[in-house]
């Protein structure tokens, strides 16, 4: 018989080798994969391309419904679209990257893509891996799997400025660092490891060998369900 439908959820700041390990996972399981952060970059990106001030909590607020988001969730090409438009591509400049703190702290906004995650997750045949922040804590409190990455900030600039060539490693650091730092800050659904998650630290870990490790945190879920 095929196994359950089982639902991971990885949360853990940037840097940490999230998006490559859910995606590997997921691929070698069998399992859909959703990329929550691309969802707050494309609502971010969005509000930039409409000329909302994203200073101002009230007029993001009043515009959260507006955008559609659609996200594939076929971890060997994930997409994500809004209204129509493939946005994979620019919700990564700095621009949107340096924005979505801001934006994903609006209470509004987070109201209107956790129920987006939780629908997606809902409807995963065969199970899924949903990356991101607060997905252990307050998207999917229920997941069958929790796992909370982290790594030392060093390790975190370091492969970042590698995925983003050309830039000072310092200077991604500091950015990092701050980003972070707004994300674990706010008070809406801050980035935080939740009660029964299975912390990893990747700092002297190969990708293959986070990716070994949560195959394996898996695989003893789903004998011992
Ligand atoms: O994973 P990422 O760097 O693409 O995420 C971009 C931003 O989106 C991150 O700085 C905080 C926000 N985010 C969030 O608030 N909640 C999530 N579940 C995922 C991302």
């Amino acid at each position: 018989a095929a196994p359950a439908a089982v639902i991971v959820a990885i949360d853990g700041p940037s840097g940490t080798g999230k998006s490559s390990t859910s995606k590997a996972v997921a691929a070698q399981l069998g399992l859909n994969y959703l990329d929550t952060g691309a969802q707050y970059r494309a609502i971010t990106w969005w509000m930039v391309n409409n000329g909302i001030d994203i200073a101002d909590a009230a007029a993001i607020a009043a515009v959260a419904e507006k955008p559609e988001i659609i996200s594939g969730t076929d971890p060997s090409g994930p997409t994500i679209t809004v209204d129509g438009t493939d946005v994979a591509g620019p919700i990564r400049t700095q621009e949107v990257t340096s924005k979505v703190s801001a934006v994903s702290a609006v209470p509004e906004v987070r109201t209107r893509i956790t129920e987006l995650q939780r629908s997606i997750a809902r409807g995963a045949a065969g199970g899924i891996v949903v990356e991101g922040r607060d997905i252990g804590t307050t998207v999917l409190p229920d997941a069958d799997l929790k796992i909370f990455l982290t790594a030392s900030p060093e390790a975190r600039a370091a492969r970042r400025s590698g995925e983003l060539k050309g830039t000072d490693v310092n200077a991604t650091r500091e950015a990092l660092i701050k980003r972070d730092a707004a994300d674990s800050g706010r008070k809406t659904s801050p980035l935080a490891k939740a009660g029964d998650a299975v912390e990893v630290d990747t700092t002297e870990l190969t990708l293959q060998q986070v990716i070994e490790c949560v195959v394996t945190l898996v695989e003893e879920k789903r004998a011992a369900a």
